[in-house]
């Protein structure tokens, strides 16, 4: 990384009082599970069995059949410095741009301007900027899920604040309010209508499902930190040319707005999932912050909160975003927002019990008993990944009660022991932190009863992991569940380490357990989940739940790979080749580094996303630019299947049910471009089409973040 008005959206929607899309999705999942299942021959499943791996790598071993949709494209090269300004995909594939940064997605939005002329109010109608994590959801049809028409819900993590206006952030027009609630408009999560007409796909700008929700969305706060004094902030009535304090207090339960929304996670009754990351970067101080010594200012150097923020510049104009003046907003902020898609007057709601971190992702699994988990990562270096156990079992017959199941349950943080075995350590007041002292008796979560403690426990959750003392992993992204296909019955979660240049140092240091490390300050010894002391390429996890229950507390786990340049010319460390072991042929076709997105498909392959510097300079000067990969989790045989435009990172995938259309997000084309020069490093997608895939002219003048759609010419299986 580096709204003013909440769009109306007063139109009724599904007043038939049929069964809901979900109902119809979730039904239709399941039958393509068994057919899936059922075609599994028993000569795949055998000769996948008896894997037998050494070290580290692989300990976890796999007895499934391969995909029965394979990967049947061939890698393509990559695309190295001076890197392409283009979308490249295999022989065979065709891409083209659905929708991008400032394009209408709603009745009455006004068209994007390439000169960055749209104002704040028609910015947050139209689509978000840096677009990221993302999902499609089908359309019901009798009785069957539609392949050519739904809501792709998709996040807007930040924003390039050059591109954005047309004098810059400052510029000769300076800052000023009308900015910054542009900038908070192009925040969020933009919940756009899709369909394909005789072969192509395009945006329905008359949708009554289109609607951003923005950093000024009215929300509501629910679970155990719902209405606790930390998430009672100062009032104000939000309007388009300021933030005007009321002289009350609110009560807790209330929030405005969404930001720093990085990946994502979807519900199994078919609700979105955005989840807050660097919202740290996004506020700011008029006044000096207070000291570290007090629960504010601890709080704040915990989660990386400094007096010039990003250097956004909204606490400059807007007092919510001023800690000098409204220290607690920041509470309102880190946690994961869910959100129906299907009812565009729904309320989003900040789900306090996931905890709050920087949350990256969020990936639900609902086990054989129908107990349900959300796996997620805290994306920092030397941050914890997360586990939330529901307290109730997931309802499958009746959406209506599974409306709550995000309130009540356990969080638990991972510790990754050396054996391959690992624990989840549930935050809770009873547990006993590495100082032998219950979080109740802990000072940083001292309340007036469990209720209060527990409250803490989630606000600061940071703080709660740092003291039962949980494995500090190499900056946490993306989490995914391979599907249970093909003769996998575990529970097999992945996640994306993507990069750490802070361990192994000489002087070490790890998260102190009193919970008052500086965000991202520690410089821990390596261990063994995170073996690299420059792990500049990353690696991937994965872990297996005991008993194939998302109840466990206990899991096996291993490292699927460690990613890196064959190639590469670096001297070796004693723990870092930096060559990675991506198993790819012939050696070094398929290398990637800095893996983030990360996603299973439906058939059961693996899609990894990257996020470096994306220009194939420095380090990445054998990678070459930002990519998309598919993998067999099976074989971990990887294929480079898309690279990116310059300068931009390669975030956001999903599907359509039917495999046949892939939506894949390209976030910071040209990043660092200046106003002056705004097409300086990319004019991407314009670059690459004068038009969207519907045909429609697709304007310039400045990089536009974006989502393509991918089709194979066959019309079957993207990849297969
Ligand atoms: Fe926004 Fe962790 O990537
Ligand atoms: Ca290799
Ligand atoms: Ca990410």
């Amino acid at each position: 990384m580096k709204g003013s008005k909440h769009p109306r959206n007063d139109l009724t929607i599904n007043p038939s009082g049929n069964e809901s899309i979900i109902d119809v999705i979730g039904r239709v999942e399941v039958s393509r599970r068994r057919f899936i299942q059922g075609s599994a021959s028993a000569g795949a499943l055998a000769a996948a069995g008896g894997l037998t791996l050494s070290g580290i790598v692989g300990t976890v071993e796999a007895a499934v059949a391969a995909p029965v949709v394979g990967i049947g494209f061939e890698s393509i090269p990559p695309s190295l410095a001076p890197v392409a300004d283009k979308v490249t995909v295999p022989a065979g594939h065709t891409v083209k741009a659905l929708v991008s940064w400032g394009d209408p997605i709603m009745p009455g939005a006004a068209a994007y301007k390439a000169d960055a002329t749209n104002t704040a109010a028609e910015q947050a109608m139209q689509y978000g900027m840096h677009t990221d994590g993302m999902h499609f959801f089908p359309f019901p049809s009798r009785g069957q899920v539609l392949n050519d028409r739904g809501i792709l819900c998709a996040n807007n993590e930040y924003t390039h604040e050059e591109i954005l206006f047309p004098d810059g952030q400052v510029g000769a027009s300076g800052y000023s309010i009308e900015k910054c609630r542009k900038s908070q408009a192009a925040h969020g999560v933009s919940i756009t209508e899709v369909r394909r007409i005789n072969g192509n796909w395009s945006v329905v700008k008359s949708s009554i499902y289109g609607r951003r929700l923005t950093a000024n969305t009215p929300m509501r706060i629910a679970g155990p930190a719902a209405g606790h004094a930390l998430m009672k902030t100062r009032e104000f009535n939000i309007a388009p040319t300021g933030s005007v304090a009321t002289g009350n207090s609110t009560d807790g339960f209330k929030a405005f707005g969404t930001i720093n929304n990085c990946a994502h996670g979807i519900t199994p009754w078919g609700t979105y999932l955005t989840c807050e990351e660097n919202w740290n970067g996004n506020f700011g101080a008029n006044a000096a912050l207070p000291a570290v010594t007090t629960e504010a200012g601890k709080l704040y150097n915990r989660y990386g909160v400094t007096a010039g923020g990003f250097g956004y510049r909204w606490h400059t104009v807007d007092p919510r975003f001023d800690l000098a003046v409204n220290p607690n907003e920041t509470n309102h902020f880190g946690w994961v927002v869910e959100v129906d898609p299907t009812d565009p007057k729904s309320v989003p709601v900040k789900r306090t019990a996931l905890g709050r971190i920087k949350h990256e992702s969020a990936q639900y699994v609902v086990d054989r008993a129908q107990n349900l988990a959300f796996y997620m990562g805290d994306d920092e270096k030397n941050e914890y990944i997360y586990k939330f156990v529901c307290a109730d079992k997931y309802n499958p017959g009746n959406r209506a009660a599974n409306r709550d199941l995000l309130d009540h349950g356990t969080l638990y943080v991972a510790r990754f022991n050396a054996d391959l075995s690992g624990s989840w350590l549930p935050l809770t007041p009873d547990s006993i932190g590495l100082d032998g002292v219950a979080l109740r008796d802990n000072p940083n979560f001292a309340g007036a009863d469990d209720a209060e403690v527990q409250a803490k426990i989630l606000i600061k959750t940071r703080m709660a992991a740092d003291a039962v003392g949980a494995t500090m992993m190499d900056r946490p992204e993306w989490t995914g569940a391979r599907p249970r296909l093909n003769g996998n019955d575990e529970i097999e979660i992945f996640c994306t380490l993507t990069n750490n240049d802070r361990r192994g140092t000489t002087t070490a240091s790890s998260n102190k357990v009193d919970g008052s490390t500086t965000a991202a300050s520690a410089r821990p010894p390596v261990d063994a989940a995170n073996p690299r002391e420059d792990n500049r390429y990353g690696h991937i996890i994965r872990w297996r739940e005991a008993g194939q229950s998302v109840l466990a507390t206990e899991f096996g786990w291993d490292i699927f790979v460690q990613c890196g340049d064959t190639a590469t010319t670096k001297t070796a460390k004693p723990t870092n080749d930096y060559k990675g072991n991506i198993n790819d042929d012939p050696n070094g076709s398929a290398d990637i580094g800095a893996p983030d997105g990360l996603w299973f498909d439906w058939f059961g392959r693996l899609w990894v996303q990257t996020d470096q510097a994306g220009n194939g300079t420095g380090d990445w000067v054998n990678i070459g630019a930002n990519s998309l990969s598919c993998a067999d989790p099976v074989s971990k045989e990887f294929r480079r299947f898309l690279t990116g435009p310059n300068k931009c990172e390669v975030t956001g995938i999903t599907m359509t049910p039917d495999g046949k259309t892939l939506f894949v997000g390209i976030q910071h084309p040209g990043e660092d471009a200046v106003a002056a020069n705004p097409t300086a490093l990319s004019n991407w997608p314009a670059s690459q089409w004068a038009t969207r895939a519907d045909g429609t002219p697709l304007p310039g003048g400045r990089p536009r973040s974006g989502v393509v759609v991918i089709t194979k010419d066959d019309g079957g299986i993207v990849g297969a």
